[in-house]
């Protein structure tokens, strides 16, 4: 394969820039010509795409977001508008595509795979809900992000002897608040796959304060499906503890990567590039143990992600 693509697609990830940036210098090394789509399947539909060389990459291995741009694209869910896609492709001669981004990206390239055009899924997305890989590009920065607010929120919560919960992204996955929880000393961690027992919460709390503890987080993923300022008041209610509320929405989604998150981007788009340059089928790329992998593209979107119930339960040993 002489020709291709590189594309990012859904919510935006610090180390995208990364992916995009190994993808193109790793594909001119090998001679490919490498073009740079734009706003994700949107763009590919609207014909946004022009090659890109070294220098069209440069300076950005250290930027949040995507120089591509994103979006979620509802034509490109449509049959016209993925018939229009390969169209687009074939009049560029493009016949392969580097595609970074979470599950609904990925299946949005199954559907170009299954028209005839070679993709390589990059799990880019904060969320790390993909179930074939360890870890995604941008969980780690989307952590370190969430720790450093806990860090100082910890700080005003001891002052005042208050309760705070931290609601972080999260809709199906809980690893950002298990992660950050765990690493950030939260008190309780909610996360949509375990049940949540507000008489539990508020035991701990109770508990903590006996013990004379001064700060309380905790720490909710955004799909546990309580709103967040009704369960302060459920708290303070029960508790008699006064709890504030604080969401860190989109700040999650920015900033600079970590070296982690460059080093994932970077080893992971090696692979991609090496994959369609010796013409292999559709593939996505992860990380298992380690190692670098690449499993069939529709095997490995049927593949669930194991919550990790040892981490949550020496979170809460921890926090006891
Ligand atoms: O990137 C994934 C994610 O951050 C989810 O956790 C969140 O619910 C969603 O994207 C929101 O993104 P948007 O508002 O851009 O659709």
């Amino acid at each position: 394969m002489r020709k291709i693509g590189v594309l990012t697609s859904g919510g935006d990830a610090p180390g995208m820039n990364a992916a995009v940036r190994a993808v193109v210098r790793c594909g001119i090394a090998r001679g490919m010509e490498v073009y740079g789509i734009h706003r994700g399947y949107e763009g590919l539909i609207e014909g946004a795409i022009k090659e890109m060389d070294m220098s069209s990459v440069g300076d950005i291995l250290h930027r949040g977001g995507t120089i591509l741009r994103t979006a979620r694209s509802e034509r490109f869910r449509t049959e016209e508008g993925q018939k229009h896609a390969i169209n687009v492709l074939s009049a560029f001669g493009i016949e392969g595509i580097v595609v970074i981004g979470g599950d609904g990206s990925m299946r949005g390239g199954l559907e170009l795979s299954q028209r005839g055009i070679t993709i390589m899924g990059l799990p880019g997305t904060i969320d790390n809900d993909l179930g074939y890989t360890d870890y995604t590009i941008g969980f780690d920065t989307a952590v370190n992000t969430v720790l450093s607010a806990v860090t100082n929120i910890r700080d005003t919560s001891s002052s005042h002897e208050r309760a705070t919960i931290v609601e972080v992204m999260g809709r199906h996955c809980g690893d950002i608040a298990l992660y950050a929880g765990l690493t950030g000393g939260a008190d309780n961690i909610l996360v949509p796959e375990m049940p949540f027992d507000i008489n539990q919460v508020c035991k701990k709390i109770i508990q903590g304060k006996n013990r004379g503890k001064l700060h309380d987080i905790i720490m909710k993923a955004e799909g546990v499906e309580i709103d967040v300022q009704e369960l302060a008041q459920l708290i303070e209610d029960k508790t008699g503890k006064e709890t504030r509320v604080v969401i860190l929405a989109y700040l999650q989604r920015g900033g600079s990567p970590t070296a982690r998150d460059r080093m994932l981007a970077s080893q992971m788009a090696k692979k991609a590039v090496e994959l369609l340059y010796n013409d292999e089928e559709s593939k996505a790329i992860g990380i298992c143990g380690g190692e670098i992998t690449a499993y069939d593209l529709e095997t490995a979107l049927t593949i669930k992600r194991p919550f990790n119930t040892d981490l949550y339960e020496l979170a809460d040993v921890l926090s006891r």
